[in-house]
């Protein structure tokens, strides 16, 4: 019996100091994040507990940081670079801690700024451009990025984010602009930010190789030549050295991507070869060389014709191309039958400097060209020969090209074969049909087209239901 009761007076007891145990489980709350200087509060308290207790406030390896008696304790820190670590508090004379607060002491951010790489932030497309958001004070931060204003998105795939740094591996053009970056302490309350001043960044594009090329006019007494240099891509200002068989003749430093120089020529006389060179920052480029030579107009001068068909073979238009003998800078003009054309026309077209005579609906007659220098107002013409246009023969052209090599192809198969046959019936009865030598098909049906003999009766036919479509000028959907 008294073994019994002294089992259950310790069954008793083990449950009591149990829950005066987890009863006295103390709990601490209290901010993770302040700024220094600021004075936060840490509350200690049991939960359900109504009497008052002592509780000690730790921190980190167990430095007690202060003690206070009540039912909910509240310690005030004032924070300092010290004050960071993990708190907890217990009661006094009891062994259980509670959960651990982890506390940040947070430095406002003060003078942002950005660093740049390259510095001075200057670079080619392709380069890698890094940036950072430089602060002087100031801990706990998160950056923001803008360009041209805009928020830089973290997604973008343009831009790489990162910490404090914003990188472009390959920049482009498009990098080119104004940076500023905000610094803000991560504080869900009373956030501070700093901002830094706006950084221009320029991204260049690389020059492309320039191109020479000149005019010449006449400046009343003596003839010039107008040197032009000119590259299609890259940002300047660059530098253009005019070079003539070597030696620099002008050098101009230009905000452009052109420049030009005004050059004495003598007419007839090869003045060297001329070059330009573009020079930029990292780039040195040379243009091909062109001749400064300028050959008065002379020599006979042609004309070419080509005929451009449509979809049935009726020629459509005609393109006539003025070409003289010699001359570097020559002026055209046409007429037709011994009429000067004027430089436009509803039925053609100038190109290519006057040089080149577009006829988009053909009209018959003799066309020819004249040609003179374009530096000299007073300097001859000299003429082609007149060339006749016609549209209806040259529309039968292409058809009889056609019938020429489908005739010849069946001919020699159609005279092979019928020499054979009619060797081999004039040798077996000696009676035979007899055909004039050019129209010789005994063998088959067979028609005449023009000049030609067809051995094959619907070809010919078809052959001249175009021709006479053809010369009927009417439109004809034949096909062979
Ligand atoms: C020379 O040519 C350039 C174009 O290539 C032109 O802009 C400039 O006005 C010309 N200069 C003279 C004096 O004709």
């Amino acid at each position: 019996m008294p073994r019994f009761l002294l089992m259950s007076i310790y069954g008793l007891l083990g449950l009591v100091t149990e829950i005066g145990g987890s009863r006295l489980k103390p709990v601490l709350s209290g901010p993770s994040k302040a700024y220094l200087g600021s004075i936060v509060q840490f509350h200690c308290r049991v939960p359900g507990w109504s009497s008052p207790l002592t509780y000690e406030l730790h921190k980190d390896a167990g430095d007690l940081i202060g003690a206070e008696t009540g039912v909910t304790v509240t310690f005030h820190l004032p924070v300092t670079e010290g004050s960071e670590g993990k708190y907890y508090c217990r009661v006094t004379a009891e062994g259980q801690t509670s959960s651990v607060v982890q506390f940040h002491a947070v430095t406002p951010v003060v003078g942002a700024s950005l660093s740049s790489s390259p510095d001075p932030p200057v670079l080619y497309e392709g380069e890698k451009l890094a940036l950072r958001c430089l602060v002087r004070k100031g801990t706990h931060l998160s950056f923001t990025w803008y360009h041209d204003k805009q928020e830089v998105n973290a997604s973008s795939d343009l831009y790489r984010l990162s910490g404090d740094a914003l990188t472009v591996n390959a920049a482009s053009e498009r990098h080119s602009g104004t940076y500023s970056c905000t610094a803000q302490n991560q504080m869900e309350v009373n956030p501070r930010f700093s901002s830094s001043r706006n950084l221009f960044v320029t991204v260049k594009k690389h020059i492309s190789t320039p191109k020479l090329s000149f005019t010449v006019f006449s400046n009343g007494s003596s003839l010039m030549a107008n040197i032009s240099c000119r590259s299609a891509r890259g940002s300047p200002p660059v530098t253009f050295i005019l070079l003539v068989d070597g030696l620099e003749m002008d050098v101009q430093r230009v905000d452009s991507l052109e420049s030009w120089s005004i050059q004495p020529v003598s007419i007839g006389l090869d003045m060297g070869a001329a070059q330009c060179k573009v020079q930029a920052d990292t780039q040195t480029l040379l243009s091909d060389p062109v001749r400064l030579h300028v050959v008065p107009v002379g020599g006979a001068v042609r004309v070419n014709v080509t005929y451009l068909y449509d979809a049935d073979s009726v020629a459509a238009a005609a393109q006539l191309k003025c070409i003289p003998g010699r001359g570097t800078f020559p002026t055209f003009s046409w007429s037709l039958n011994h009429s000067s054309l004027p430089p436009e026309g509803a039925a053609y077209m100038l190109i290519h400097h006057g040089q080149i005579l577009y006829l988009t609906d053909i009209s018959s007659g003799h066309y020819r060209c004249r040609v003179r220098d374009s530096f000299n107002e007073s300097s001859i013409w000299v003429e082609s020969e007149d060339i006749l246009i016609q549209k209806r023969d040259l529309a039968a052209m292409p058809m009889e090209v056609i019938a020429l090599v489908f005739c010849g192809f069946l001919s020699v198969v159609i005279i092979g074969g019928s020499y054979f046959m009619f060797w081999y019936t004039k040798r077996k009865n000696n009676s035979g049909e007899h055909c004039s030598d050019r129209k010789f098909c005994p063998l088959i049906s067979s028609c005449v087209f023009g000049r030609f003999s067809c051995c094959s009766f619907s070809f010919c036919q078809r052959m001249r239901a175009k021709s006479e479509a053809i010369l009927m000028n009417e439109p004809a959907e034949i096909s062979l």
